[in-house]
């Protein structure tokens, strides 16, 4: 279980560490998840250009022009007519333990600048294992969101509004100019898109001493086994 070792390590410190690991310095994230607070997306599908559906994955792809990412929600009933957040939560490769992501920018040092687009479907519809660029669920009312020079160590509120009245959530990364290739996972530092019920974030603002350290992988659990395994280094998204 090369799993649990190394998140034991990264809880026991650095000198329990196997000397290849990186370093982590989750003691800053960008944005700590708010326990008991937040949905993850229950369905990531990556879409390109063409009518070939890609299905779902663990990461979230994105190209110039090309690839992109829908998201979807599950916002539970209990949660209807809350007040909502989207983040995008990008820490730097050095705030990583579980995770990692591919940036390219246009190569600077900074591993930017990157435009990266955010805009919401239709509230209830999302995406399914079938869906390809030419089939992506429509759009709601909001604008697209446009974070421009998004750098590695930020997080980025994308959107606040009403959790609507319960259903599905869905939302498309994109850019316009940018290389993005990422696993998103909640272990700290989080990486990835997240909806926060605000109300409740704002009441347990988490502090560096409240990290969630004790996150276990859970249904990370299979990815966690071909990621260590290579996976992300060669550039293979990993299928559920
Ligand atoms: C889109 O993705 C499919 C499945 O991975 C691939 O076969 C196809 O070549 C891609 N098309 C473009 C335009 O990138
Ligand atoms: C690369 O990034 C720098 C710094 O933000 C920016 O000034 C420049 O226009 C970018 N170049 C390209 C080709 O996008
Ligand atoms: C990006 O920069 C690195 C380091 O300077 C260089 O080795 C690499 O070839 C560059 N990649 C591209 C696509 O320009």
């Amino acid at each position: 279980m090369k799993t649990f070792t190394i998140f034991a390590a990264a809880v026991l410190g650095v000198t329990a560490m196997p000397a290849d690991l990186k370093t982590q310095d989750t003691s800053a994230c960008p944005y700590y998840l708010p326990e008991g607070s937040y949905e993850f997306p229950h369905l990531i599908v990556p879409i390109n250009n063409s009518g070939v559906a890609i299905g779902h994955s663990y990461f979230a792809d994105v190209s110039p022009g090309d690839c992109a990412t829908i998201f979807n929600f599950d916002i539970p009933p209990s949660r209807a007519n809350q007040q909502c957040s989207v983040y995008f939560t990008f820490p730097r490769h050095d705030q990583l333990v579980t995770s990692d992501y591919k940036w390219n920018g246009n190569n600077t040092s900074t591993e930017g600048p990157g435009t990266l687009e955010f805009v919401q479907h239709a509230y209830g519809t999302g995406a399914t294992d079938a869906t390809t660029g030419n089939t992506q669920p429509p759009l709601g009312a909001d604008a697209l969101v446009t974070v421009s020079n998004a750098q590695p160590g930020n997080a980025y509120k994308v959107w606040s509004g009403s959790c609507g009245g319960g259903g599905v959530m869905s939302w498309k990364l994109s850019s316009p100019d940018s290389y993005l290739y990422y696993f998103q996972d909640w272990n700290p530092c989080a990486i990835g898109l997240w909806v926060v019920y605000e109300t409740a974030a704002l009441a347990q603002a988490p502090t560096c001493g409240s990290c969630p350290s004790t996150k276990q992988f859970a249904s990370h659990a299979a990815w966690m086994e071909a990621y260590t395994g290579g996976a992300l280094a060669a550039g293979a998204g990993v299928q559920m």
